[in-house]
């Protein structure tokens, strides 16, 4: 029925961060037993399949993305066992199951940088990028560089005898040692690393920062016009090449880049045939809310990934940026963490209004559409948790936390925990969730939750949404509308007057009520067209 070919082309691929899913042992963090008694929950919605966020042994330092051992679980989130207990109830509900790996760094506890830190000979000290500081007593870091949460990229060591040591990287927190891929057992580790969820049954992985592996050996100084040290570098595309001809050992494994690059043909270099299979589309995400931008958004996109044969990928929200109910709900849409808009006024009404039609958006252009927990149920970001409360490390460096996008979701019940939990969750839930609970939406038209229900199973049913082309129509200024295949056709009003519905056969869907014949401001709708 698809000309798009495999199930990672046109996907739509739900993401589970763990800890703010759903708690079944009452500890307030949402655990592995929690995604598997409301796996009905995605059954529903009707999700082809999910991205697991970090659930390996962690300090925690930064929400799991400092893995001690890929190759377990986390006791908070359950066991080995449970997770493979989940990949197998997934798949016997028709949902594929993706991990997130993270090759860029470790936890400081996993073995190898404990074994490094212990013994300034150990072999293990390669495997990272330890080196000595610069000037007379090498008090000096030995680079510049400046961070990915902001801040400085590297910390000292103290020496067995108690005295200062050499320094060793980290483009996140301390944490978080960069690991030194030019090593082959890095390269061999993290071969096998693959091999073990594939093995498991997983059918797709997450590749968190994808275009940081590699550094110039020599640390120069980041300066603009010259080639950046450790941002994407060629020699990264090897890795890749090497990780497809592993997955391509295995039916139908996807890769997925995390890969933040403003540049559509260095972004492009990631999805080439013989690499990653697809990548987050981030422009698509920070576009503000405006017509032309959007268009030419969508035209960027679909241009980069058509000029490759890969997939187009459109996300709207995950567990690092506001959530776009809060963002299309301030003057200024756009996202980027250089330039957070925290606490600037939001309208919640026309958020949601327009996070409904940006619904139908993604859900109707060619490629795979990623859904981040929650935002089917219209939640905003939290932005009113005390600050003692914060958790992400980003807080400290930047000023700026995401702990308000991973708020433990609500289930049922009319106050928090909202049937999340028996305790108290990790992070405080607005008590004004009480309408957008799942058990509140189910049933209700008008609700985010039967929007995206709706949606999703409209996506499979039409023919035309399961073609590989889409092609622009006439359409009045600050609306977009597009087909896709003979008989399909969406419709987004992003001006401010209503407008005339086009010719149809069917209306199918419409994110908020039409007016007559007319589409109100900041409303889309999927039309059935006469062929
Ligand atoms: C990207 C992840 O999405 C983010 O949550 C994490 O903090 C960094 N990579 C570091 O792993």
């Amino acid at each position: 029925m698809s000309d798009q070919g495999p199930w990672w082309r046109d996907a739509v691929i739900y993401q589970v961060y763990p800890r703010s899913f759903a708690d079944s042992d009452g500890d307030g963090i949402g655990d592995i037993g929690g995604i598997r008694a409301r796996l009905g929950h995605l059954s529903d919605l009707g999700v082809d399949a999910i991205w697991m966020s970090p659930w390996y042994p962690s300090p925690m330092a930064d929400a799991g993305y400092d893995v001690a051992d890929f190759r377990d679980i986390d006791p908070v989130f359950g066991s080995l066992a449970e997770a493979e207990a989940l990949i197998t109830e997934a798949h016997a509900a028709g949902i594929r199951m993706i991990v997130d790996i993270v090759p860029n760094h470790v936890s400081s506890r996993h073995e190898w940088f404990q074994r490094a830190l212990a013994d300034p000979e150990a072999e293990e000290r390669e495997l990272f990028w330890f080196r000595p500081g610069r000037g007379p007593d090498g008090g000096r870091m030995p680079t510049d560089w400046v961070g990915e949460f902001g801040g400085t990229t590297w910390t000292r060591t103290t020496n067995p005898d108690g005295t200062p040591g050499d320094w060793y990287l980290h483009l996140f927190t301390p944490e978080q040692p960069d690991l030194n891929w030019d090593h082959p057992r890095v390269r061999a580790e993290f071969a096998d690393i693959l091999r073990f969820w594939f093995e498991r049954g997983v059918d797709g992985i997450r590749i968190d920062s994808a275009a940081l592996l590699i550094k110039d050996p020599e640390l120069p100084p980041v300066v603009d016009g010259r080639p950046h040290p450790f941002h994407d570098l060629d020699a990264v595309h090897d890795v890749y090449r090497a990780w497809r001809r592993i997955a391509d050992g295995y039916p139908d494994r996807a890769l997925i880049g995390e890969v933040w690059l403003p540049e559509a043909d260095r972004f492009a270099n990631y999805l080439r045939p013989d690499e990653l299979h697809a990548a987050f589309n981030f422009d698509f995400l920070g576009c503000a809310w405006e017509p032309a931008l959007m268009r030419e958004c969508i035209d960027r996109t679909l241009d980069a990934h058509r000029a490759i044969g890969a997939p187009a990928t459109w996300v709207l929200s995950n567990h690092d940026v506001t959530r776009h109910v809060t963002r299309y709900g301030r003057e200024k849409t756009t996202f980027s963490f250089a330039n957070n808009l925290d606490g600037s006024p939001v309208d919640l009404e026309l958020g949601t209004r327009r996070a409904r039609a940006a619904a139908l958006l993604s859900l109707s252009l060619p490629g795979a559409t990623y859904v981040y927990q929650g935002e089917e149920l219209g939640l905003w970001e939290n932005e009113n948790i005390p600050v003692e409360q914060l958790q992400d490390p980003m807080w400290a460096r930047r000023g700026h936390s995401r702990d308000g996008c991973r708020v433990p979701l609500p289930w049922d019940g009319d106050e928090p925990p909202f049937g999340f939990s028996t305790a108290t969750p990790w992070l405080p839930q607005p008590p004004e969730w009480k309408d957008r609970t799942v058990h509140a939406q189910t049933g209700d038209p008008s609700s985010m939750l039967e929007l995206y229900r709706a949606a999703i199973a409209a996506r499979r049913a039409e023919p035309g949404l399961h073609t590989s082309a889409m092609a622009w129509l006439p359409a009045s200024p600050g609306v977009l509308a597009y087909r896709r295949g003979p008989g399909f056709a969406c419709v987004l009003n992003m001006s401010e007057v209503a407008v005339a519905l086009p010719d149809h056969d069917q209306c199918l869907l419409t994110s908020s009520p039409l007016d007559g014949d007319l589409i109100p401001p900041d409303t889309a709708v999927w039309l059935r067209l006469a062929t």
